[in-house]
């Protein structure tokens, strides 16, 4: 198993604060954003890393976290010139998979759970993780029926449940395949929901259910959220 952090996009929501960096480089409470899910990732054991950041702060991602030596991982690094969506900047990843399966994580995703027994027992499909919010309009939101997703729609105006569908997601090689058959949304960008709904569609996607804390956090509530969070979950570890 691999690993993929994707954080390219504009980040227009933190406007100006995104004007002259990178959104995942701002901080979550003590940290830049970027550490929470590298820490993911390594915590679950993954020793391979890729992450995937926009042209314009490229260079900052490689002062801030190198060759991956001090975390004990390999880090690697790619451009997405345009952002043209979630799964353009995972169909980026497909040369570092090289036919690995890949857990990805969002760059602006904040969980608690860990995932590494969900990396362990992966085999193949695709595995997604939900999490039921208060706003799921949000989000990617899943019908499920028990353990089994029906579908999922993206930021619906009516959302049929409450289960958001967080920016963690584990895929086997296939994935690169389904990426290049997916046309362009009505926003221009090629989306993951649409990656996810083809393996819903091929009967090959579980979904396991988060227990502890989630939130993005981009936007200037949920980065403020997410510090919060992270800020109680140390004082109660104290
Ligand atoms: O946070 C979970 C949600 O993330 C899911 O529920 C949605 O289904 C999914 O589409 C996504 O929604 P957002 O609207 O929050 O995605 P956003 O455009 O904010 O992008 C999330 C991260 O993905 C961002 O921090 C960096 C990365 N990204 C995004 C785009 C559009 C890229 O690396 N390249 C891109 O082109």
């Amino acid at each position: 198993m691999k690993g993929v952090i994707l954080a390219g996009g504009t980040g227009s929501r933190l406007m100006p604060c995104t004007k002259v960096t990178n959104k995942h480089l701002l901080p979550v409470y003590d940290k830049p954003m970027i550490y929470y899910p590298l820490e993911k990732l390594i915590e679950a054991g993954i020793k391979d890393i890729l992450i995937v950041s926009g042209p314009g702060h490229a260079g900052h991602f490689l002062n801030l976290l190198g060759s991956g030596k001090d975390f004990g991982v390999n880090l690697t690094y790619e451009v997405q010139d345009e952002a043209g969506g979630i799964a353009q900047a995972l169909g980026l990843a497909k040369d570092f998979a090289d036919y690995d399966p890949v857990t990805v994580i969002l760059g602006d995703n904040i969980i608690e759970d860990s995932i590494k027994e969900h990396i362990e027992s992966f085999t193949k499909g695709a595995k997604i993780f939900l999490k039921e919010v208060e706003d799921p309009e949000r989000f990617g939101v899943a019908t499920v029926e028990g353990q089994k997703v029906l579908e999922i729609e993206e930021k619906p105006k009516n959302p049929k449940s409450r289960w958001a569908v967080s920016g963690v997601y584990m895929y086997d090689n296939e994935v690169f395949d389904i990426i290049g058959s997916l046309k362009p949304s009505a926003r221009g960008e090629l989306e993951i929901t649409d990656v996810n709904n083809a393996y819903i569609k091929n009967g090959s996607m579980q979904a396991a259910f988060l227990r502890g804390f989630w939130s993005d956090a981009g936007t200037f509530n949920s980065l403020l959220r997410a510090s919060q969070l992270v800020k109680e979950k140390m004082k109660n570890e104290q």
